[in-house]
């Protein structure tokens, strides 16, 4: 089967790469298939793909709220171009979305149906990205990730590295308490996402570890499962200054992929493994 990532690069690229490395896997560079450029509807159509993976995007969030015009021709144009190539193939199409969807103020975790309603450009963009793709693509795939870790660059690694560079010194870590979430490990996330394919029933789809927690309590998971002993200060979102504002409480409830017999491991457990995995020199 011919595999196409577009944005396979990325932490949870990588992950899926893994995932599908015994198929025929396509992983073009972000420049010779621009998510912001109409040309990539030829350009996917030209590579004859059976299954195209979409977890690229603009991820810097902040950067979206400073520059909402990109955000919009990369997570919303971006999957409406490739949805409409996946259309003209006839092929699946997997897109990957977030928790950034919703607004923060709910008191349950969030289901599949719940209705989105975005507080921040980031959020907008991908919600955009999300309708586009129902729109157009015959067979999509809507799965919406939170908090993901397994790559060089995420919160679980800063908190680590950070952790390691004070452990001497002692300095505490400042820590909010009031963003709540669902971590997802990029690889049990990969692994569910060919899960899903296989069953073939498209729809939306919240695939994230079981449970969750504050920023506050996963940084201290983090630091625990590798014994690395700094004092963390709680603080409140408000003390921490960003050019954008995240939806505080945004954990989500995995019901549809867990209808099929699909549920990712506690989050601790993944940020135990994850950790416990990293190159203590990185
Ligand atoms: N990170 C999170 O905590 C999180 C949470 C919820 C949802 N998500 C969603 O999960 C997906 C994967 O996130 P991630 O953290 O793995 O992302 P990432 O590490 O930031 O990687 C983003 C990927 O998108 C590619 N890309 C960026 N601009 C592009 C463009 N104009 N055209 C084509 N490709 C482009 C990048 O290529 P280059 O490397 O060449 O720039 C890279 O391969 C995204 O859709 C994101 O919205 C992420």
């Amino acid at each position: 089967m011919r595999v196409l990532i577009i944005g396979g690069s990325g932490q949870l690229g990588r992950a899926l790469a893994h995932e599908w490395a015994a198929d025929d896997l396509l992983l073009p560079s972000s420049q010779a298939c621009d998510l912001s450029s109409p040309a990539i509807i030829n350009t996917v159509r030209e590579l004859r793909p059976d299954l195209v993976l979409l977890p690229g995007a603009y991820t810097n969030v902040d950067g979206c709220t400073l520059d909402p015009e990109r955000a919009y021709r990369v997570n919303t144009l971006g999957p409406k171009y490739v949805a409409l190539a996946c259309q003209a193939l006839d092929v699946p199409l997997v897109y990957i979305s977030t928790n950034e969807v919703f607004n923060g103020r709910a008191t349950q975790p969030y289901r599949e149906y719940d209705q989105p309603d975005p507080i921040n450009a980031y959020g907008r963009s991908k919600w955009g990205g999300e309708q586009a793709v129902l729109q157009h693509a015959p067979h999509a795939y809507i799965v919406r990730v939170a908090w993901l870790f397994g790559g060089p660059r995420n919160f679980v690694r800063t908190m680590v590295r950070l952790g390691r560079e004070r452990s001497l010194s002692r300095d505490p870590l400042r820590v909010v308490t009031d963003e709540v979430g669902s971590p997802t490990y990029a690889r049990d996330a990969a692994s569910a996402v060919r899960q899903l394919v296989e069953h073939g029933i498209p729809g939306i789809y919240h695939i994230v570890n079981s449970g969750h927690c504050s920023r506050y309590e996963l940084a201290r998971a983090s630091l625990q499962a590798l014994g690395i002993d700094v004092p963390i200060e709680p603080i409140a979102l408000a003390e921490f200054s960003r050019p954008s504002t995240p939806p505080a409480w945004t954990p989500l409830h995995n019901s549809a992929a867990a209808a099929l017999g699909i549920e990712l491991r506690p989050w601790q457990d993944a940020v135990t493994a994850f950790v416990q995995s990293m190159d203590p020199d990185q």
